[in-house]
């Protein structure tokens, strides 16, 4: 079966409900972060690459506002002044009411959406959705918006208007990633490094959805601010639990009371094991980069508390079938695991670990692979 694209989709809904061609056509990417998973709200670093699947908003000028999404393809009336919370709508609006306040609105819009990126995988379909609404509605309005706009754009929509208490990873990448790169962002300084990496990455979708308006993440980051606190009773002076150094640990895990002590050994370590992976991808080293993704699984297992059944069942087979290394990528509690796997074992390594998993839950896993994407752009 050959697949339609999603930016020939959105068009083509565009010119069967509006009655004409979009006057922008915009992609984003999703992302599959590599390593450094909840450092972002930490001023820690964080190694994310932009996938090759997008999602594509087409935008035409209007008085009023109305958009449509291949997902269910229903029209609907949106506003700023009301927030639909649980649909994706949620994001578009979210999106109009940032861009309002800094006065880079259209009058209205009609926007269609299509998209490639998995929604509910941990793979960041929002931010995508975002970054390209915040493109493509700045467009329309006839600006050309800087990406350091988009993404602050895009993370106020998301984190102010609605209430995920993410950090700027996603949008970060989204709008900043170039193909054929792994991006290393350090949070704390803002600092950006493009690594070339040409491999492939390999999903597996655990097939359990996580929808971050769930309220995980935005516990696990009061935890984090909880422990911060705590080590600063323990006169630690810094802004960021990712600024403790690795030689502090031991004492201020012996300090701290659990969970506290846990989400400050994750973050600690997860941030040493960041750096040290984005020297590995810089020198070829997968074996090394493999190893420091299975610490960093076992890290969310255990101290981070953010994993499942499926994704622990999924990283232990892969590992046991001879790949370099594998983990849960994105905010947990579901979505999918990344694997790096040596290519001439890819396909044998792929077929075990489906069936060891269709045995174990009833249900195949749909897995596929990327190499790293390009950001936002305009589509012809
Ligand atoms: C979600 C958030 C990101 C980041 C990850 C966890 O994707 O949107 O900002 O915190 O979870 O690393």
């Amino acid at each position: 079966m050959t697949q339609v694209s999603p930016g020939r989709q959105a068009t083509s809904l565009f010119q069967e409900r509006f009655g004409s061609g979009p006057a922008v056509l915009v992609s984003a990417p999703g992302r599959v972060n590599l390593l450094g998973e909840h450092t972002d709200y930490n001023g820690g670093p964080v190694l994310p690459v932009a996938l090759e699947r997008r999602t594509v908003v087409a935008a035409g000028h209007a008085d009023r506002w109305r958009a449509i999404s291949t997902l269910d393809e229903m029209m609907r009336e949106v506003s700023p002044e009301r927030m639909e919370h649980g649909s994706w709508i949620a994001y578009l609006v979210g999106v109009m009411r940032v861009l309002g306040r800094k006065g880079l609105n259209p009058r209205g819009a009609s926007v269609t959406v299509a998209s490639s990126v998995p929604i509910g995988a941990g793979l960041s379909s929002s931010a995508a959705l975002t970054v390209a609404l915040a493109r493509a509605l700045t467009g329309l309005a006839g600006r050309k918006t800087p990406p350091e706009v988009l993404i602050d754009v895009a993370w106020e929509a998301e984190h102010d208007e609605v209430g995920v208490a993410c950090g700027r990873m996603d949008q970060t990448v989204a709008a900043l990633a170039r193909p054929g790169h792994a991006l290393l962002f350090e949070t704390g300084s803002g600092g950006i490094t493009h690594v070339p990496y040409d491999g492939k990455i390999w999903l597996f979708q655990t097939g359990v959805s996580h929808r971050l308006t769930g309220g995980q993440l935005n516990l696990r980051r009061k935890e984090c601010e909880v422990a911060l606190g705590l080590c600063r009773e323990q006169g630690i002076t810094v802004h960021a639990l990712a600024e403790i150094g690795m030689e502090e640990l031991p004492r201020l895990v012996r300090a701290l009371p659990v969970p506290w002590s846990q989400r400050l050994r994750h973050i600690v370590t997860e941030t040493d094991r960041t750096r040290r992976a984005a020297r590995a991808l810089a020198a070829g080293d997968s074996a090394q980069l493999g190893r420091l993704l299975v610490e960093g699984h076992e890290s969310l297992r255990l101290d981070y508390q953010s994993s499942c059944a499926e994704a622990d069942f999924l990283v232990e087979a892969a590992v046991r079938h001879g790949a370099w290394g594998a983990r849960l990528t994105g905010a947990g509690w579901g979505g999918a695991v990344l694997a790096l796997l040596p290519p001439e074992k890819e396909a044998r390594i792929v077929a075990e670990v489906q069936e060891e998993f269709r045995r174990q839950f009833g249900r195949m896993p749909e897995v596929w692979a990327t190499r790293a994407g390009g950001g936002v752009r305009s589509e012809k």
